[in-house]
């Protein structure tokens, strides 16, 4: 587990932090200045800081703590910070927040919720560690892969579309048929390429054919050709696609369309490598590689009669699924980033994409995926104003999501109320806060002082400016 840091220079204090993160399993450092906790900082792994506003017995300003949670964000800006503040400084802890500050605590603090708060944060950074290395693990695998094999320009940085690329490329060399899924526009015509690329075929003709798109009887006609005076209108001698690709790769887009005539002559020619010219007996032979391609369920259209199960083995001997869009986010940002540069070629170089859009690109669903992305892009390039690309210029005005962060731990659940409206507040709960601790500590003021992290002086000071007075005791 990683350290959790206390700085903090009254020792009363540090012994009885360290006692209470030790009671929870979390290992401990302390420095009693800021300059030992930087040091620290560079030398030990820590998970956590839990600091204190000032470090003098005079000082009351919190300045220094100011300083130090500055220093530390510059040296390690996703360091978390949980700032301890004496009761009085609330508004100071609250405006540490804003400068980074993970959250404050006010003393006298209750340990349990302490104790919790540490471990989350410790676990954050934990979890935000695993992601960094993760990440760059990531990228260094990607580089490679680009460094090894064309990839066409695809552009992706989620771990999922890195499985289906090193499988497409891996698979390339061979000749075995590949059967591409995915839904609409998630870029299965662009990993055809990508395997054509990298297959030994690659200077061989790509041919493409939509198997979805034509009737029957030209289907046929497309496919394997058709002599002069096969069929009505035709005229000339007509070369097919399987003749066209000979040697190369012929891509079948919208294989689940399919008729069963089409899978049958399919399935034959795929058995046995040979096909005949429409209105001819002459056989001939064919060399290709094939890769298939649906956005249909083909296992559902097999269980329904509709696909013929025989020929999804002849097809399907490798299967390359692209996952939608929104089940790889990762890849969002970068195909947004991508496609941005390439609509704003023209005239409109200096548009970049606001947060508030680049939330929305992540929040919303992409039912039409990569080619909705870039529709979505294309037309915010052509309708926004300024030089921000805004949710509406996306036509995603109702996906996004403004996160307002506010403090989980501290005297108060509520979030901070407006600045303007805070001071007296804070003075009345300062106040009710000293006169509890001093109560419970029978008006002995170096006992509440420790127990609220003060020096005594320090204590009497803030009751004099809060204007309260110990009740006379008689001694005893
Ligand atoms: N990872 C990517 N990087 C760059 N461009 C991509 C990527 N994925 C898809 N595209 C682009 O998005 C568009 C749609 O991709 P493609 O045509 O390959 O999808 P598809 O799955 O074949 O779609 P359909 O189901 O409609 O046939 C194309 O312009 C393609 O170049
Ligand atoms: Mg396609």
């Amino acid at each position: 587990m990683l350290k959790v840091l206390v700085v903090e220079d009254q020792p009363a204090v540090c012994t009885a932090l360290e006692l209470l993160f030790d009671l929870h399993g979390i290992p401990t450092l302390i420095a009693n200045d800021p300059r030992r906790a930087l040091s620290l900082i560079t030398s030990e792994d820590i998970g956590a800081v839990v600091q204190d506003m000032n470090f003098r017995r005079d000082a009351t300003d919190g300045a220094e703590g100011a300083k130090l949670l500055g220093d530390i964000k510059r040296l390690d800006p996703d360091l978390p910070v949980l700032i301890m503040t004496a009761f009085t400084s609330l508004e100071a802890a609250v405006q540490l927040i804003k400068e980074g500050a993970s959250d404050y605590i006010a003393k006298p603090w209750d340990d349990e919720k302490l104790a919790t708060t540490v471990k989350n944060l410790v676990r954050m950074r934990e979890l935000s560690q695993e992601n960094t290395r993760l990440r760059a693990q990531g990228w260094r695998a990607r580089h490679e892969l680009a460094g090894s094999y064309d990839l066409c320009g695809l552009v992706y940085a989620s771990p999922e579309m890195h499985d289906v690329v090193s499988l497409a490329v891996k698979v390339a060399r061979s000749d075995a048929a590949i059967l591409i899924t995915g839904p609409n526009g998630a870029g299965k015509e662009r990993l055809a390429q990508i395997v054509q690329a990298n297959s030994r075929r690659r200077d061989k003709p790509f041919v493409q054919v939509n198997a979805g798109g034509l009737p029957d009887e030209l289907l046929e006609a497309e496919l394997f050709g058709a002599e002069a005076g096969a069929y009505t209108g035709a005229k000339k001698l007509r070369i097919g696609r399987f003749e066209e690709a000979n040697g190369g790769t012929l891509f079948l887009d919208e294989i689940g369309n399919l008729s069963a005539n089409g899978q049958m002559k399919l399935l034959r020619v795929l058995q046995t490598g040979e096909f005949q010219r429409l209105g001819s007996n002459t056989t001939h032979k064919t060399d290709v590689r094939l890769i298939s391609a649906t956005n249909a369920n083909l296992s559902h259209a097999i269980r329904q009669g509709r696909f013929r199960e025989d020929l999804y083995f002849r097809l399907n001997v490798i299967e390359l699924t692209i996952p939608a869009l929104r089940d790889r986010p990762d890849d969002i940002e970068p195909l947004a980033q991508h496609l941005l540069k390439n609509h704003a070629e023209e005239g409109r170089k200096g548009l970049v994409i606001g947060s508030e859009a680049r939330q929305a690109l992540l929040d919303y669903d992409w039912p039409g995926n990569v080619r909705e992305l870039d529709n979505r892009i294309q037309r915010a390039v052509l309708v926004c104003k300024g030089t921000t690309i805004t949710p509406s210029d996306l036509g995603l005005e109702h996906g996004a999501s403004g996160g307002v962060r506010t403090s989980t731990f501290g005297s108060s659940s509520a979030p901070p109320p407006p600045m303007d409206e805070r001071a007296p507040s804070y003075d009345a709960s300062e106040r009710t806060q000293i006169e509890q601790v001093l109560t419970e500590a029978r008006g002995v003021v170096s006992k509440a002082a420790a127990q609220l992290g003060l020096s005594r002086q320090a204590l009497y000071r803030r009751m004099e400016r809060l204007g309260i007075e110990l009740e006379r005791r008689p001694k005893g």
